[in-house]
């Protein structure tokens, strides 16, 4: 019987499409011993937004929180999203910092690293995929990504490309990565059969969003070409912005006669827990309704689903949602411009900001952000297409060279690691800490002080209680 696979994306995706990534470690810890038996490929539970959105939003420790899934998920792999050379931020680390990251990220229980470039500019994932295979166990996987989308230099041959050298390169499955959820199920048929046909019996996984209504048919004609392991979510958390729904292709795979290899009870009890949560986040204003419903105007906005629901929360914030068709309707614009990246992170921010900017000030281009700046200098690796030649010249001047991302500078040995530390003094307790600085200073050292001086009271109230 032909085998197809499920992860479930709730702990990570699902929650970063739907509600931003704003669900602590707490509301779903007493599901995780039950989830560990329900028979997934594997878990995605952290990387992506999550770091993130615990430091920032959570007052979590994104590695404790971890630890804390890997002890309540002892027979599941757990999956992580990674950007390549931006780890979970939205720039270019050096090369230590990147080995640093992802040695601790299988230590403290990482099995599967999925390494992506927004940009699919190998070059930035090279150094992920040596270090993940230097600190691999047993149980790691290294996943080669590409960020999918569609453009006129985006074609069935220019992937398979990217699939083979992705396989020379030496990892150990491919993910195609359809984050706006724009795959039709014909372009499925045509990418993973050819894909299949280049890379042999290499596992391949496909990951879309629902966010068009696209991805049940395009689920169907991967399955039916060959497709080894899809994304799903349970199912209150799933549709709109969010992956499909777990039951429901379990239930369907039982009619194809394929086993997913998943325990019916277990994925129903699992659903039955996540939805007064889902109905929680609904009541408090956290999941905005907006983004459960299909949008087919993504098909021609190519706007994945997180980066939908960011420019609604921005927008709603500015009080400028009455700017909301115009912001849409300049993203493909400014994407143009831009060579055609993939809008995944962090270029579909960079885009959105920029369009938003340009549809706020009312003049294109009138203010470029920082890092569309240094992106059309060439610091995120090499666009797709060329950057359109007006831009280009504003922000390099006429006879500016762009630099680049891979230059000597990238490898460094330890001198951010000791900066951070020093910076940190006897705020920091580990390695976790220093590398949690590292990405998000501000955020960590809000963290970590506040820490400090929650213990600090605790202290003092252990000593009165006595
Ligand atoms: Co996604």
């Amino acid at each position: 019987m032909k085998k197809v696979q499920i992860t479930e994306t709730v702990l990570r995706d699902a929650q970063q499409s739907l509600i931003a990534t704003r669900m602590p470690y707490a509301d779903y810890e007493g599901i995780l011993s039950e989830m560990d038996k329900a028979g997934y490929y594997s878990v995605e539970c952290w990387g992506g937004a999550t770091f993130d959105s615990c430091l920032r939003y959570l007052n979590e420790d994104p590695w404790e929180r971890l630890r804390n899934l890997r002890k309540n998920l002892p027979n599941t792999r757990l999956q992580m999203l990674l950007r390549g050379q931006n780890l979970l931020g939205y720039k270019h680390y050096h090369d230590d910092v990147v080995e640093k990251f992802i040695e601790l990220s299988i230590k403290n229980g990482i099995d599967v690293i999925r390494i992506f470039d927004a940009l699919n500019d190998f070059r930035n994932i090279k150094t992920a995929l040596e270090s993940t295979k230097k600190y691999a166990n047993e149980r790691t996987i290294a996943s080669g990504c590409i960020s999918y989308t569609q453009s006129p230099v985006h074609t069935v041959d220019k992937y398979i490309e990217m699939c083979k050298e992705l396989q020379s390169m030496g990892f150990d499955t491919i993910c195609l990565k359809d984050m706006a959820g724009t795959m039709t199920p014909y372009e499925a048929e045509h990418l993973i059969k050819g894909i299949k046909d280049a890379v042999g019996d290499m596992p391949l996984i496909l990951h879309t969003h629902c966010t068009t209504g696209m991805a049940y048919m395009t689920i169907t004609k991967a399955v039916e070409s060959g497709i080894d392991v899809i994304d799903c979510a349970t199912s209150c958390l799933s549709g709109g912005t969010s992956q499909p729904s777990t039951e429901t292709m379990f239930y369907a795979f039982q009619q194809y006669g394929m086993d997913c290899g998943l325990d019916e009870e277990v994925i129903n009890k699992v659903n039955d827990f996540f939805k007064p949560l889902k109905q929680k986040y609904v009541d408090n204003g956290t999941l905005n309704p907006k983004s459960l419903s299909t949008d087919a105007q993504a098909l021609v906005y190519k706007v994945p689903g997180g980066m939908l629901s960011n420019m609604i929360a921005n927008l709603t914030d500015m009080h400028a949602m009455d700017k909301f068709e115009a912001a849409l309707l300049e993203i493909p614009a400014v994407r143009a411009d831009l060579g055609y990246p993939p809008l995944v992170t962090p270029l579909s921010q960079m885009v959105g900001n920029q369009a938003v900017t340009n549809v706020l000030i009312g003049e294109r281009y009138k203010n470029i952000s920082k890092e569309v700046k240094n992106y059309i200098k060439g610091e995120y690796g090499i666009a797709p297409a060329p950057v359109s030649a007006e831009l280009v010249e504003k922000v390099l001047g006429a006879d500016g060279t762009p630099v680049d991302c891979r230059d000597e500078d990238q490898k460094r040995t330890g001198e951010d690691f000791a900066a951070a530390k020093e910076a940190l003094g006897d705020l920091a307790r580990s390695e976790e800490d220093i590398m949690s600085y590292i990405c998000y200073p501000d955020q960590t050292l809000k963290f970590l002080k506040d820490r400090k001086a929650q213990e600090e009271n605790e202290a003092v109230y252990t000593i009165e209680e006595m």
